[in-house]
């Protein structure tokens, strides 16, 4: 039996503790982090500075002994090797060229040639896999198409996805090869993650909560199942973690049909719900507010207790509903860890 204990809970084991990651984990509210970031120049050079990125993924587990490193990259580096011209300026959050037509499709680049841009990542994961200590899990990650596709669309971030939504509307043959060709490049970005070393990989649809509930299964499911269908070919035994954010009552169909190991919940549900509403032996990840962990104190402790006691019963990892923020203060992580493990 592993001792991996996030390995374990995504088994369906049901731990005394949960183990414990958050998203996020490397990033700004880190000083060490700061300083890497610094002496890297972009933060797309630290993306595909293998050295450099390992060294992010393995500082919040030297300092806060979690049990998974999630590889440090970003979801659009996808379209980014898939041809698209992709920047980030400070303040401003991603700037991409779009893709709305036919045109926009057919100038991207083939699926083949994604790994000549990936590379880094691959030598970044074998790099932090060989500085994690025995029982720490590494975890890969990708968007899942919905979400990355709503930044090839708008060009940036956007608060409704709305030209998401009005391309699914206007011009659907376009948005669904759109789609399905996110969904085929990241298979094959998956795969060779797990061929590197990652050990678990997770999804991140950080934007399923705005996709229409009549929609929810072609935008949000089935490209889930189309990427999952091509990497369980090759890696049939790895976990897979799910995180389709903000999409409510949709978890229960997302989860039943996709198949994951591991459904990661946002923070506006509750372990009372889960109970009622997904199969027990599914693993659960989640669900702290992450401004409870800028917040910190009495408030975060009795928050953090609240939720091993909502999840106990069945296989839970902890984590939070979505990313730390830059604001944080690292103590209080401190004191999270202190009211889940004791
Ligand atoms: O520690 C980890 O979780 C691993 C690394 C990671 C990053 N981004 C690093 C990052 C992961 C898993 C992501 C995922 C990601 N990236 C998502 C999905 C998860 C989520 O938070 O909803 C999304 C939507 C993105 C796209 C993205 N990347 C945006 C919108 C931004 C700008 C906003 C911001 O926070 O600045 C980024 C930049 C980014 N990705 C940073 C980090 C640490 C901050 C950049 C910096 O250091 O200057």
């Amino acid at each position: 039996m592993t001792d991996k204990l996030i390995l374990r809970a995504l088994q369906g084991q049901t731990l005394k503790t949960p183990p414990v990651w958050m998203m996020r984990q490397a990033g700004r509210y880190l000083p060490e982090y700061r300083l890497v970031r610094e002496k890297a120049g972009s933060f797309l050079d630290l993306c595909y500075n293998p050295e450099l990125a390992a060294e992010v993924t393995l500082q919040p587990i030297r300092r806060y002994g979690f049990d998974a490193a999630i590889i440090f990259a970003d979801i659009l580096l996808i379209p980014h090797a898939l041809g698209a011209e992709l920047k980030f300026t400070s303040g401003d959050g991603p700037q991409l060229s779009t893709v709305t037509d036919p045109t926009g499709l057919a100038n991207l680049r083939p699926i083949d040639a994604i790994h000549e841009t990936l590379a880094p990542v691959y030598e970044a994961i074998r790099i932090a896999k060989a500085g994690l200590p025995r029982e720490t899990t590494l975890i890969g990650f990708a968007g899942a198409p919905w979400t990355v596709a709503t930044y090839m669309i708008a060009g940036h971030g956007t608060a409704d996805q709305a030209p998401a939504r009005n391309l699914m509307y206007r011009d659907p043959a376009t948005f669904f090869t759109l789609l399905d060709l996110i969904a085929d490049a990241t298979a094959e970005y998956l795969i060779a993650q797990v061929d590197a070393g990652a050990e678990v990989i997770k999804l991140f649809d950080s934007w399923a909560g705005t996709v229409p509930g009549l929609d929810f299964s072609g935008c949000c499911i089935e490209p889930v199942q189309r990427i999952l269908a091509r990497f369980r070919e090759v890696h049939p035994t790895v976990p897979v973690i799910g995180f389709p954010r903000g999409s409510g009552g949709n978890y229960v169909a997302y989860s039943n049909d996709t198949h994951v190991q591991g459904l990661a919940l946002d923070t506006a549900v509750s372990g009372a719900w889960a109970r009622t509403a997904l199969p027990i032996s599914l693993c659960l990840q989640g669900n702290l507010d992450p401004l409870l962990l800028e917040f910190g104190g009495a408030p975060l402790r009795s928050a953090a207790q609240r939720i091993v006691a909502g999840f106990s019963g069945r296989p839970h990892i902890f984590n939070l509903g979505h990313g730390v923020t830059p604001r944080t203060d690292p103590t209080h992580i401190d004191q999270m860890l202190k009211a889940i493990r004791g």
